[in-house]
């Protein structure tokens, strides 16, 4: 039986109509601020800008053609994996779960198993948990598509929205992180936030990670670095985003977008190099900025597993693994666990 037991008062609920509601936190916890946290990494000996801050408009629309570039395998091959489970999730689920993805599902991958849900279900229901408000225009056009699904969003972080889910009801859920989203995290980040997923789950829930894997260093530069030079546009947007956003002057003619993959860490780096050297003023931020030419600021780290590592990193931060799915090439990975 799963009942809905309002006993988280932080969040207010918005109600649409009968299909579509939200759960949004009364007052989202102290969060620095863009220019705050633009300040802080930018005035430094090595100066970094975080990935999360990719994603205005323009970015998530370069990120979506990303996506169909023919470099570009992550996404291609993940929805292929997908596409294979359709007799064989089913396995795993039954009438009484539901499907929770970390990060807003405007993509197919979401759609996919939704279908999957589909049929097992008489009535899907779906909860999207992403910060951003973006989550409500890809919720209101699942709900054109498909006609007995049934959406909560939870505007949050996470972390929170985890929380907020743990303490929701009883219904068992399938909880999804595509994409190899995963693979921004450090090694440290990556392990605290699975013991945080793993922590909030219920003996019954599953976890579905999609892992990027290790492959030989051509096919993974030519993934960052295309010959259409849109992960270079996607790069570079971060200073338009900047110049907008923070009352700054980037010249983005003096910038040139540099990937390489570090064996070692097993991870693509990307930076923007400056190619002169030059000063820069970000007005909301009070800085102003010097860069020498050649100088490197670092704006993403996108790791990369081989098999043994995927199955230790679940199994030392509580899970236990039910299956772990590849395609044919083994360039990328998709696990099913729950908790142990
Ligand atoms: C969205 C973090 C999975 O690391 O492959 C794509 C982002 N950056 N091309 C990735 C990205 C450059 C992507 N993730």
């Amino acid at each position: 039986m799963s009942n809905t037991i309002q006993k988280d008062l932080n969040y207010k609920k918005f109600v649409i109509d009968s299909k579509l509601q939200y759960f949004k936190p009364h007052a989202s916890k102290i969060e620095k601020t863009f220019a705050e946290e633009i300040y802080s990494s930018l005035n430094r000996n090595s100066k970094f800008i975080t990935p999360k801050f990719f994603y205005d408009k323009k970015g998530s629309d370069l990120f979506e053609q990303i996506c169909t570039l023919p470099e570009y395998y992550p996404t291609r091959t993940e929805i292929a994996i997908l596409k294979s489970l359709q007799t064989e999730l089913p396995m795993y689920l039954d009438d009484t779960f539901r499907l929770v993805e970390l990060g807003s599902g405007a993509s197919v991958k979401t759609r996919i198993i939704l279908d999957i849900f589909a049929t097992m279900q008489a009535s899907v229901e779906y909860i999207p948990i992403d910060i951003s408000e973006i989550l409500a225009e890809s919720s209101e056009q699942l709900l054109k598509d498909y006609d007995n699904l049934h959406i909560t969003g939870i505007i949050d972080t996470y972390e929170g929205g985890l929380e907020f889910l743990e303490n929701y009801d009883d219904k068992k859920n399938l909880i999804i992180f595509l994409g190899s989203s995963f693979g921004n995290f450090s090694p440290n980040e990556g392990k605290s936030f699975l013991q945080k997923i793993n922590s909030t789950m219920k003996p019954n829930d599953l976890f579905l990670i999609g892992l990027d894997l290790v492959k030989e260093t051509h096919i993974l530069e030519s993934a960052y670095d295309d010959s259409q030079g849109i992960t270079a546009q996607f790069n570079l947007n971060v200073l338009s985003r900047i110049n907008d956003e923070l009352e700054a002057n980037f010249d983005l003619n003096n910038f040139s977008h540099y990937s390489t993959y570090n064996e070692e860490y097993q991870r693509v780096e990307m930076y923007l190099k400056s190619l002169t050297s030059q000063s820069v003023v970000v007005s909301k931020s009070n800085l102003l900025l010097h860069l020498e030419k050649n100088e490197l600021i670092h704006t993403e780290h996108s790791h990369k597993f081989n098999l043994s590592q995927v199955r230790n990193l679940l199994a030392s931060t509580g899970f236990k693994i039910h299956h772990v799915w590849l395609d044919d090439k083994k360039h990328f990975s998709l696990t099913l666990a729950s908790k142990n």
